[in-house]
């Protein structure tokens, strides 16, 4: 009998990842405008999927299915666009960030007497949920779960109002973060969530808890979410159909793109079988539309808002359709530059420093209906995508090693304290 369960473990075991069987990974340099304008029309032809997008000084990160592979090589070499293998066999670097993240279970496991936290390792979507209401039940005073909808599979969004005012004092200004809107971009969460242990369970900055009310939102899309670990490791969309026809083989859309500013114009398909699926419509998803309803409820006091994405060691800011800078881009890039040295202040050496700047520019890609530009659009001052940091470079495994994420959270909440202040101190000035 016992032989038998390991069996069937072993079973299972082996069938993950089945997918990725052949496929590549490979960084991807561009230095000169010439190579990033080659590099375009590579990604619709070959199917391109960039898990971070390369700057002119920095090298990105592409998948590769197999069938394309030659393809691609040949074309990137014409073109004087360098690339060099990340993950010679892709499935295997996913079964190896598995043993990973299971012995990292074992030992927090251990260490916090048999509890999982949310940001102690990549978790499932019910460790996140279980912590929120437990965050809710036990600091009733400060902290208010709220549930407004349904995924389209039907699984709450939640998210995590704190104040200690319950929302009532409309001086203070709110701070909005976001993570998970993209599934695959596992440290996203971890991020908000330490950022609500932060705020409730361990206060070591009190007047980010006097100055302002904070929502926290770890997962926007938790279908695509569960996806991603139950299927399909790198699942970015949310899981919705349509009426278009692919939409039943290809399900899922690209929340990043489903915002309703200069919607489906630039960097975004409308092809459901693509990664950048726009939707049939703008907030054709009840994802986006919440994250939307909290922005309105709160906007003409919300001073921040964030949404952590990953990976590449980058703070980004309007307009990501086109390059150009908002009216308060001097406020949005010295906001920025503040968050990124705090955050550098307490990263370690091997990590690579983050970039600021204007999000079309530094990645040489424009996309339209993104939430960093919709929030500004409507009248957020202080809008950001960070782009956490990512892989581990040794080798091996594919994602950020696990061991990692307890550095990741530590040294972004620095970048949120510095935030917040800047943008309080910014909010109160606008407004005597
Ligand atoms: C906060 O306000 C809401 C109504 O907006 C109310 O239902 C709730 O009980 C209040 N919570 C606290 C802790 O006062
Ligand atoms: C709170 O955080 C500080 C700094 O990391 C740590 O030294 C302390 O043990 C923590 N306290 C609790 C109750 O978790
Ligand atoms: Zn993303």
């Amino acid at each position: 009998m016992k032989f038998l369960v390991l069996g069937a473990l072993f079973a299972v075991a082996y069938a993950k990842h089945e997918e990725y069987i052949g496929w590549k990974s490979y960084y991807v340099g561009v230095s000169t405008d010439d190579q990033v304008k080659a590099l375009a029309p590579l990604v619709a032809e070959y199917e391109l999927d960039f898990i971070s997008h390369p700057t002119l000084s920095r090298e990105g990160l592409v998948l590769v299915k197999p069938h394309y592979q030659a393809a691609f090589i040949q074309d990137a070499e014409a073109a004087g666009i360098s690339y060099r293998i990340h993950a010679d066999d892709v499935k295997s670097a996913l079964d190896y960030d598995d043993q990973l993240i299971a012995a990292q279970k074992r030992t927090t496991v251990a260490r916090n007497g048999g509890r999982q936290l949310p940001y102690d390792n990549y978790q499932e979507l019910d460790v996140i949920d279980d912590y929120l209401d437990y965050i809710g039940e036990k600091y009733p005073d400060v902290a208010t779960v709220v549930s407004p909808a349904k995924s389209f599979e039907g699984h709450p969004i939640k998210y995590v109002k704190i104040s200690t005012t319950n929302f009532t004092d409309d001086s203070k200004p709110v701070i909005f973060i976001d993570g998970g809107i993209h599934a695959r971009e596992w440290i996203s969460p971890p991020t908000v969530t330490w950022a609500i242990h932060k705020l409730v369970e361990n206060i070591t900055e009190s007047d980010l808890l006097d100055r302002f009310d904070w929502i926290l939102l770890p997962v926007v899309n938790p279908d695509g979410y569960k996806f991603s670990h139950t299927n399909n490791r790198f699942w970015r969309k949310t899981r919705s159909t349509n009426s278009n026809p692919l939409s039943q083989i290809c399900p899922g859309v690209d929340g990043n793109r489903n915002y309703d500013f200069v919607w489906n114009t630039v960097g975004a398909s409308i092809n459901p079988c693509t990664e950048i699926y726009a939707g049939p419509s703008a907030f054709s998803e009840i994802e986006t539309r919440v994250v939307r309803d909290i922005l309105h409820e709160n906007l003409a006091r919300t001073a921040l808002y964030l949404t952590m994405h990953s990976f590449g060691s980058m703070i980004l800011y309007p307009w990501g359709h086109d390059g150009s800078l908002s009216q308060n881009a001097l406020g949005l890039h010295t906001v920025g530059v503040a968050m990124a040295n705090a955050i550098h202040s307490k990263a370690l050496p091997n990590f690579p420093n983050y970039v600021v700047g204007n999000s079309a520019l530094v990645i040489n890609y424009y996309i339209a209906g993104s939430s960093e530009d919709y929030a500004h659009y409507i009248g957020v001052p202080l809008s950001y995508t960070y782009e956490l940091p990512g892989f581990s470079s040794t080798g091996n495994g594919f994602h950020l090693d696990p061991r990692y994420i307890d550095q990741v959270v530590r040294e972004t909440w620095e970048g949120i304290v510095v935030g917040a202040r800047r943008a309080g101190d910014l909010f109160t000035n606008l407004n005597v």
